[in-house]
Order: C-alpha cells, then sequence, then structure tokens
C-alpha cells in the first residue's frame, strides 16, 4: 500500500493506493514523479476552482428538462442574449478558410449570421426542430444569393449522407433527461459525443469549433479526447462574459474556453 497525504490551509488531499502494480514504472523514482505530479495538479485546480468560484453569478433554479426536439420555444430558451460575443469568436475561428462550413443547430440564426458575414463558400445547416425551420426560412431571405442550405433531422440521423467540410461549428443543446445526463452529466464536455462525426466530416487541415464547458482551461481528459480525433486544437478564453445574475442556461461563471480542433 502506498500513501500520499498533502495539507494546505484550507484542505487535505489524502492518496491510498491499494495495489503496488497500479502505476508501475521501471523504477521507483519514476513512480514517484507521477504520483506527485499528479497530486500537484489536483491542488493546482481546486485552489482555481476556489478563486472563480468567487466569479459565478448565482443563477436561476432550474427547470425540469423536457423534451425539446419540436418544442416551440422563445428566444432566450433558445440562447440568451449573453452567449453572443461566443458565437461571434466561434464563426470567426472556424471560417478562415472561407470554405464549406457546416453549422449543427440553427437556433436564432445569430451564429448563421456571423458566418455569412465572414464570407463563406457554401453554408449546411442541420436542424431538427420545425419551428426553428420555420425561422430558419425567414432568415434565408436576407441571402438570397448565397449557397446556404438546410437539412431537417437530428445530425445523428442525416450526417451519414453529407459530405466533407472545411469546418464544422457545433451548438446544439440535450434534447431531454437522457440527452442531458449521457451528454453532460457524464461527459468531461457536452460536445464530445459529437467528436467522432466532425472528424469523419472534415477535409484534412479542416477545422471544428465549439464551446467546452471549462472555465478558465482545458483538463487534460479533455485534452486526450480531442487528441483521439484531431491533430491539434487551439484555444480561446472568452472573457469577461456579461453574464446576468438570473441567468437561466446551466452556466454560471463569466469566463468560458471555446475550441478549434483541427483534423
Ligand atoms: C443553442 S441553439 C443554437 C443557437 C445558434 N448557435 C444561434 O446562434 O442562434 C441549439 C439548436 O440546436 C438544435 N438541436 C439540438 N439538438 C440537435 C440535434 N441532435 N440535431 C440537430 N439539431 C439539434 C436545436 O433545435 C436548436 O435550434
Amino acid at each position: 500500500m502506498t500513501r500520499r497525504i498533502k495539507r494546505l490551509k484550507d484542505f487535505e488531499i489524502s492518496l491510498v493506493l491499494m495495489n503496488d502494480e497500479f502505476i508501475r514504472p521501471p523504477r521507483d523514482s519514476q513512480r514517484n514523479w507521477i504520483l506527485n505530479r499528479s497530486i500537484a495538479e489536483f491542488t493546482d485546480d481546486l485552489m482555481h476552482m476556489d478563486a472563480v468560484s468567487r466569479r459565478f453569478v448565482r443563477g436561476s433554479d432550474s427547470i425540469p428538462l423536457q423534451d425539446r426536439a419540436q418544442a416551440i420555444l422563445e428566444d432566450y430558451e433558445i440562447m440568451e442574449d449573453w452567449q453572443m460575443p461566443i458565437m461571434k469568436a466561434m464563426a470567426s475561428a472556424v471560417t478562415e478558410s472561407h470554405g464549406d462550413i457546416l453549422e449543427i443547430g440553427f437556433g436564432r440564426g445569430i451564429s448563421a449570421n456571423f458566418l455569412q458575414e465572414s464570407g463563406i463558400k457554401s453554408h449546411t445547416i442541420i436542424e431538427c426542430n420545425d419551428s426553428i425551420i420555420d425561422r430558419y426560412h425567414d432568415w434565408k431571405k436576407n441571402y438570397p444569393a448565397e449557397d446556404i442550405k438546410i437539412i431537417r433531422g437530428k445530425w445523428q440521423d442525416v450526417i451519414h449522407d453529407l459530405g466533407d467540410y472545411d469546418g464544422i461549428f457545433f451548438h446544439t443543446y440535450p434534447l431531454d433527461t437522457d440527452d442531458y445526463l449521457e451528454q453532460i452529466a457524464d461527459s468531461v464536455t457536452f460536445a464530445e459525443h459529437f467528436f467522432a462525426a466532425a472528424a469523419d466530416h472534415l477535409r484534412n487541415g479542416g477545422c471544428f469549433t465549439y464551446q467546452s464547458n471549462e472555465i478558465d482551461s482545458l483538463s487534460r481528459g479533455h485534452q486526450r479526447l480531442l487528441f483521439k480525433h484531431f491533430t491539434k486544437f487551439s484555444l480561446s478564453l472568452m472573457h469577461p462574459l456579461n453574464i446576468p445574475d438570473n441567468i437561466k442556461d446551466a452556466w454560471w461563471a463569466d469566463s468560458t474556453v471555446i475550441v478549434k480542433a483541427v483534423r
């Protein structure tokens, strides 16, 4: 059995390894280095979480998640206004090639406007909600000459029939409680369930962007997931976000990280 204890003013970390073969590189000094580094990282993470937790807003009581696939939603239920700068930054990250762009989730059309303003060759949108598709048809009138099309359905059901793109913009939300549990509660980032599909539909050198659900940096677990599907990635820290105190969304911090991953 191996024990490590680290005591600080505000907390104590105790690590007990029950199995002497767990983490067993050739030399004991290497094992010590790994264990010490792991505890140091955890300590550092807790200290940062202490600091960022003081920048949280209270937020509203969470609304039970109903089936949203075909719900008729108010603007703020689709996406709150404070997210607009994030949409702009993601659109700018994904359109550097000015090529063929796939957008998952039309919503209020805010990101679609930013994508169009960047000057792109073509714009394909996947959207499952019929009332949002009605919004799309009104929005499309603003861009009569542009190569824009919408594919109706959940991306999980329709993406296989599509080709490859230079950029993929991903911004959906869980559609029901099962989605919520699988895609948010059990995952380091909501976008994880889309990583494989994104990599499958990107041209070499093409890029994929999403909001990370992380506050001030990217966790190691998150980075390892990215490296399973992409060759490199870059991060942008959005801070400060103008978060209203009565925010309805499941986000309370005044910063977030957006990711641009390259295939
Ligand atoms: C947060 S909104 C997108 C907001 C948009 N980026 C904007 O700037 O207005 C999410 C959208 O994704 C759609 N959506 C959610 N899950 C989906 C899925 N599995 N397949 C296709 N669309 C989905 C929703 O209907 C909604 O229109």
